[in-house]
């Protein structure tokens, strides 16, 4: 057990033109569940998937962060789910003014240890998460979520 206070830091950049940008805090004490806050500017009002990607990568925009993290070979979820991606947390809601707020506490995302997120990358999408429950031939991967508005790697940070 690790008796340590981690600290990381999302910049999420628009996808091509799509306006959508953000900043995502997560903070991680003594190993127990990490608390994710992040604001989003620039979204459609309503509901927009919101999920750790695998990769870092980001050479060809949002699309090269590659999938869902998900290091024990389960099947989409949302957060609140037994059976869920590591990635998988839910959805943001923005309001008339295409600013979502977004807070949660998650045991499954960490911050150290060998299925840390650190280097992965946030992305939120054009439409909403199903959580595994729409019926579609993508829900069961991605939520059916749509395409990739904004992006950004999960880097190390000092305390905020
Ligand atoms: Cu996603
Ligand atoms: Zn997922």
């Amino acid at each position: 057990m690790e008796h340590k206070t981690h600290y990381a830091i999302c910049i999420m950049n628009p996808d091509g033109d799509s306006g959508v940008k953000g900043l995502v805090k997560l903070v991680q004490e003594h190993g127990g569940k990490t608390k994710i806050s992040a604001e989003i500017t620039g979204l459609a009002p309503g509901l927009h998937g919101f999920h750790i990607h695998e990769f870092g990568n980001l050479t060809e925009g949002c699309k090269t962060a590659g999938p869902h993290y998900n290091p024990e070979g389960k099947v989409h979820g949302g957060p609140d789910m037994e059976i869920r991606h590591v990635g998988d947390l839910g959805n943001v809601t923005a309001g008339d003014d295409g600013v979502a707020k977004y807070e949660c506490e998650d045991a499954l995302v960490h911050l150290s240890g060998e299925t840390s997120v650190i280097g992965r990358s946030f992305v939120v999408h054009a439409g909403v998460d199903d959580l595994g429950q729409g019926g579609h031939e993508l829900s069961s991967t991605t939520g059916n979520a749509g395409g990739r508005l904004a992006c950004g790697v999960i880097g190390l940070s000092n305390a905020f």
